[in-house]
């Protein structure tokens, strides 16, 4: 089963629309017309539009941080899966932790935003990953496994293609401390299992799992040579293009 490398950048909460333009422009450039390694940007929903302008000619995809389950209405500050379909964004990332952690997002409203990104046929990056605290006492496993279990109820078999799953420990988000290269496949191995169980096993062997946490160029070439481990997403690294470029080039090297 062959899958292809996908490398998305959370820009998280940085850049203007002005400063993402300058940033797209450059990513345009060093990695926007190669297709070895699809390639993903998500900026904040304020420069989603530009960005969505400057991608339309090249191989870069256009992601959304975020999602209400809502479809319409009195939600005031929300956005919906409609709004991001009209500026032709592709992906959206559910269930990071730092949404967990700071709104409180639980098991099932992400599994409200998961099953509304799919019928509006954008494909969810969905990302799951223990603490520090869960890792230190062993339960690892357990906790990724019911996070994959409660955040994919219902998700139909048919919309498999669409789906992408992002481990992220929340222990090596932002802190400069990675996953060993054995760490993450022992999670990823273990997330295509619940994969497999739920799904069947050729479904569960074609859904992309990225790693994040830390990841950058002078430690992407070993992460991305395990075998479950078909991406990354990006955060800190994902700001400047050369660093961002260079983990797409890993994950070239590493198909090749
Ligand atoms: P860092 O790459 O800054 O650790 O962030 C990872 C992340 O949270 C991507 O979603």
């Amino acid at each position: 089963m062959s899958r292809k490398y996908l490398i998305a950048g959370n820009w998280k909460m940085n850049k203007t629309a002005t400063e993402a333009a300058d940033l797209v422009q450059e990513i345009n450039s060093l990695a926007g017309s190669q297709t070895s390694v699809q390639v993903c940007i998500c900026p904040s929903f304020t420069a989603l539009s530009k960005s969505s302008e400057l991608v339309e000619e090249s191989e870069v995809f256009l992601g959304a941080q975020d999602m209400s389950p809502e479809p319409s209405g009195a939600f005031t500050g929300e956005v919906s899966a409609e709004m991001l379909r009209d500026l032709y964004v592709t992906f959206v990332i559910l269930g990071h932790s730092e949404r967990r952690q700071y709104f409180n997002e639980t098991n099932e409203v992400i599994n409200r935003k998961i099953l509304a990104a799919i019928q509006n046929n954008l494909k969810p990056i969905f990302c799951i990953g223990e603490t520090l605290d869960e890792r230190e006492s062993g339960s690892t496993l357990e906790v990724v496994r019911t996070q994959v279990r409660e955040g994919l109820a219902g998700y139909p078999s048919s919309a498999i293609e669409n789906l992408v799953l992002a481990y992220e420990p929340v222990w090596a988000i932002g802190t400069g401390k990675t996953a060993t290269d054995e760490m993450a496949q022992e999670v990823h191995a273990d997330i295509r299992k619940v994969l497999k169980e739920m799904f069947g096993d050729s479904a569960g062997d074609s859904v992309r799992i990225l790693y994040g946490g830390s990841m950058k160029p002078e430690n992407a070439d070993g992460l991305l040579s395990q075998p479950d481990v078909d991406g990354g997403l990006i955060g800190g690294a994902s700001l400047t293009s050369r660093a961002f470029c260079g983990i797409v080039d890993a994950a070239g090297r590493a198909c090749a």
